[in-house]
């Protein structure tokens, strides 16, 4: 089965074509930072539009790429939520539309499925059961993988999610947005331990997540380092280490104690903040510690992509399940209420 997928939930229009027996055939992805960055953060509206304009000529050139024509595809995929509710309806929209004129099966994709399958591309992909650490711009949740859509929600983020979290101390910091892989690049010049944060909510068991303290430890420290109102090099740096170090360490005793918890021993981490390398590093360490191993989406399908839907709807589409003729957009969309595959 030949899949075209398509993602517009918030502030990148990804398109993919994936075949069930050759695997990612192309991809392609515009990124709308450069229309957001003014503003400091997604402004929805101007998202929803540019959307309109790049969905289409996004859907001809991976065609192209593909070496494909628009009736070798038999499958069609979109994002159906959660996200931007006019955002969301653009691909909604233009996905159905097409699914129907070419009389294919056509599914709705939960964004957050799409991007817990994402490391289901690369050569070596994780067996089921495992443990996910999902974390993007708008959730932090751990969940216990038994197979395609059998999610059970063990732990999430009672306030910001990580991603929100680096992205608002990247503007404490005067980075541009999105913050997270520029905190990333700053920490690299941070001196260890010169600054110090709390792990929040390690103390306390439990798998749930809180990064508001978090970041008003950084906000205070920022204001107090301030001289004349500007912070040195240096010690920008090393607020930006202790940040990622914070929340890195954060997420290590999480999904151990998660890992305790489900008596899984394969964890995945997906969404925008995996592209984090120390993160990365960390529970790549406390896995192999623990008996187990850490898997991840090559860095360009941690972001927001098509190839992740492509595949999550070339997954449902074979085991049968395809959407009435309706264009369904649903902003707010609870993971555990999918419909499970058979493993
Ligand atoms: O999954 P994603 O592309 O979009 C959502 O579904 O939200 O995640 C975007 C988030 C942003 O908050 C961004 O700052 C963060 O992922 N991010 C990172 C890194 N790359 C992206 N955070 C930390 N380190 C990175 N290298
Ligand atoms: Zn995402």
């Amino acid at each position: 089965m030949i899949v075209l997928g398509i993602e517009t939930s918030c502030d990148e229009t990804g398109i993919a074509v994936y075949d069930s027996e050759k695997g990612l055939l192309a991809d392609a992805l515009y990124s709308q930072v450069q229309l957001h960055q003014k503003y400091g953060g997604v402004v929805p509206e101007l998202a929803s539009r540019d959307h309109i304009r790049k969905t289409l000529p996004l859907i001809k050139e991976v065609l192209e790429k593909s070496g494909l024509d628009l009736k070798d595809i038999n499958g069609l995929a979109y994002t159906a939520g959660p996200g931007l509710a006019g955002a969301l309806l653009v691909g909604a929209a233009i996905g159905r539309s097409i699914g129907m004129t070419l009389d294919i099966p056509t599914v709705g994709i939960h964004h957050m499925e799409g991007h817990l399958l994402a490391p289901l591309l690369e050569d070596n992909p994780p067996g089921f059961p495992f443990v996910a650490l999902l974390v993007s711009g708008g959730h932090t949740q751990l969940v216990e993988v038994l197979a395609i859509g059998q999610y059970k929600l063990i732990g999430e983020s009672l306030d910001d999610a990580a991603g929100e979290a680096f992205d608002k101390v990247a503007k404490m910091l005067d980075l541009p947005y999105p913050g997270g892989p520029q905190v990333a690049e700053l920490a690299k010049k941070g001196k260890p331990e010169r600054v110090v944060f709390p792990r929040p909510m390690t103390n306390r068991p439990g798998l749930d997540f809180s990064f508001s303290g978090l970041k008003t430890a950084t906000l205070n420290t920022v204001e107090d380092a301030k001289i004349e109102g500007v912070l040195d090099e240096q010690t920008r740096a090393d607020i930006a280490w202790a940040f990622q170090e914070a929340v890195a360490d954060t997420m290590v005793i999480k999904c151990r104690r998660a890992f305790k918890h489900s008596g899984m021993r394969r964890l995945v981490i997906a969404g925008g903040v995996s592209a984090n390398t120390r993160l990365r590093e960390k529970l790549a360490l406390m896995a192999k510690q623990e008996g187990g191993e850490l898997f991840y989406p090559g860095l360009k399908y941690c972001t927001d992509n098509g190839a992740m839907i492509a595949y999550a709807g070339c997954m449902r589409l074979l085991a049968g399940q395809q959407d009435d003729l309706v264009i369904q957009a649903k902003p707010r969309w609870n993971m555990e209420t999918l419909t499970a595959l058979e493993n």
